[in-house]
């Protein structure tokens, strides 16, 4: 995009925020969503980049919420380290020792990122399906932020800043080694990227200091430092959800973090939460 279709692109996105709205969309049977209910799910993606829903029945099933995701039009699922053959992971309290390595297996907060930072340009996840089957006992709040109101912010502020996060290069996850074998090499990347088809803007990103280094260039380290400000000056557009047992979030790959929980004795109180990626967005049709 030139300059000047950046600039309306940013318009357009700014202005679609401007007024609200009540997000909750009442899913009657998530096997057959309503027409009603799927232009609901767009309407607000097409806005927002996210829709909340609540599902009237169905709610810890993953048929019912692998048959959601693609009605909307998440149908090539990331194969992820822990999903099932229809790519629905069910993110908990690890009881294995191998899963509880990694912080979403475990009770502790996760700081701001996108899905699958760390996949290949070609996996870029765009579309996400973080879907409740029962609450904490106490905690476990998400907050999500659309991206392209970071952008737009950000465009605004130095257009240099945007420029250094959109370099091939700005963002590099380490190779990650378990047990001597390399599971994934490292992988360079842009935060920023626009794709054509379908059309929006993809984010990579986490706010973690350990597992991931920046460009090094002076830019880049104003423009990281400027994004994590951009993120908390949007403090306004934060949705702050915690979920109950049926409800979720189906989304373009919004930025999103999770405040630490504690899980209580009995299996009903502990925080499960099916979670679809695809290499699809929303389907806005
Ligand atoms: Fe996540």
């Amino acid at each position: 995009m030139d300059s000047k279709a950046v600039a309306r692109w940013c318009d357009a996105r700014r202005e679609a925020h401007a007024t609200g709205g009540g997000r909750w969309i009442e899913i009657g049977d998530p096997y057959r969503p309503s027409a009603a209910e799927r232009d609901a799910i767009a309407g607000h993606c097409t806005r927002f980049n996210l829709a909340l829903y609540r599902f009237a029945r169905g709610g810890s099933d993953p048929d019912a919420l692998s048959a959601f995701a693609r009605v909307m039009g998440l149908e090539r699922r990331d194969p992820t380290l822990g999903a099932d053959r229809r790519g629905v992971a069910t993110v908990r309290v690890a009881r294995n020792p191998h899963e509880s390595e990694m912080i979403p297996f475990t009770s502790r907060a996760l700081n701001w990122h996108t899905d699958g930072y760390y996949n290949t340009l070609e996996r870029s996840v765009r579309g996400v399906v973080m879907h409740c089957a029962s609450p904490a006992e106490s905690g476990g709040e998400n907050i999500l932020l659309d991206p392209d109101l970071v952008f737009a912010a950000m465009q605004e502020q130095d257009p240099v800043l945007v420029e250094a996060l959109a370099h091939p290069c700005a963002m590099t996850i380490p190779a990650y080694e378990a047990g001597g074998t390399v599971v994934r090499p490292a992988r360079h990347g842009p935060v920023f990227r626009f794709f054509d088809d379908p059309p929006g803007l993809h984010m990579r990103y986490t706010m973690r200091t350990r597992s991931i280094r920046w460009r090094s260039t002076p830019d880049t380290a104003r423009a990281v430092a400027a994004l994590e400000a951009t993120i908390a000056s949007l403090a306004a557009h934060h949705v702050h959800v915690r979920f109950e047992a049926n409800e979720g979030v189906i989304c373009n790959n919004v930025l999103h973090r999770r405040s630490a929980f504690v899980d209580g004795e009995d299996e009903g109180s502990h925080r499960v939460v099916l979670r679809i990626r695809s290499f699809d967005p929303v389907s806005t049709r």
